[in-house]
């Protein structure tokens, strides 16, 4: 499939896309927004590949937000649909089913914050800065970054972060849990690469399970997600991954998974 406002790479079991505007700091306008996700959907039924990677082009901006030329001109009813659509679209990153890395080179403000923290996992380079800086321009997060920001910062931090505007340095944000890593800026693609490579040599279907256990769970009621837990950890009993995994340690050797 084609797009015009994103790169889609693949290398063996691992994808990268590249938000590729980088004039604008790779700002989602709604053609950007599309393209991704069209290009997610089209690696969710891939099962050739079970990680990807998500990054901005050039070595300044990894997402630099919604793009203002948009926001400017929106209505009520424009806006809400604007805000409807981006939700969704990041809602189809946090279900892929498959682990997905944010490799932040650079800025990462109001809907590119959004964006990687809808990622499974965030790698920032140290000249990394994340924040949600919607209010200074008299509008609020709404790519579910109000809902998303306390679940992974808490409310306090995330209270500060949207009503101050203030982004924050790389360092900063692995403090209070908003990246996992912090690498040097020329190591941050080799370092998603090495990470998803780690993950790519893991049990397919035991990771989809885990993902939704975790994101479904952390909406449910505790003994609910209990349930949902022992669900799925029954149903991954029906893989044949499960019986090479644990015939591979019982044998002391590497398991090879496929999938199934
Ligand atoms: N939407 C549209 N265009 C954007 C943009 C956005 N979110 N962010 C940056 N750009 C454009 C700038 O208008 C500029 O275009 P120009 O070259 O035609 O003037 C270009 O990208 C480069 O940005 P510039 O502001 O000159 O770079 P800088 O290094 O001085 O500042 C930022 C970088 C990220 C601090 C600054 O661009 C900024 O504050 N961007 C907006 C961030 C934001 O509020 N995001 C949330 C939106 S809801």
């Amino acid at each position: 499939m084609a797009f015009d406002n994103l790169l889609l790479e693949r290398d063996g079991a691992v994808a990268t896309i590249t938000i590729n505007r980088p004039k604008v700091l790779n700002a989602l306008n709604a053609p950007t927004l599309d393209d991704l996700r069209r290009a997610i959907l089209e690696l969710k039924a891939d099962d050739g590949i079970r990680v990807v990677i998500i990054t901005g082009a050039g070595d300044k901006s990894f997402v630099a937000g919604a793009d203002i030329n948009e926001l400017a001109v929106q209505t009520p009813t424009s806006g809400r649909e604007h805000g409807l659509t981006g939700q969704h679209v990041f809602d189809l990153i946090e279900n892929l089913g498959k682990p997905v890395i944010a490799a932040i080179n650079g800025y990462a403000l109001g809907g590119g914050c959004e964006l990687a923290m809808a990622c499974t996992l965030r790698i920032a380079a140290d000249t990394a800065r994340l924040g949600q800086p919607e209010v200074a321009l008299g509008i609020m997060p709404g790519y579910a970054g109000t809902q998303r920001l306390p679940r992974l910062v808490g409310k306090g931090k995330a209270m500060e972060m949207t009503l101050t505007g203030a982004p924050i340095p790389a360092d900063d944000a692995q403090r209070i849990g908003l990246v996992n890593r912090v690498v040097p800026a020329g190591e941050l693609m080799a370092e998603a690469k090495r990470l998803a490579g780690q993950l790519a040599s893991n049990a397919p279907v035991a990771m989809r399970y885990i993902i939704s256990a975790i994101n479904k769970g952390v909406e449910m009621p505790f003994a609910e997600a209990c349930q949902y837990e022992a669900t799925l950890f029954g149903l991954v009993a029906s893989t044949v991954d499960m019986r090479e995994g644990t015939k591979a340690f019982l044998e002391k050797r590497k398991p090879r998974f496929t999938g199934r």
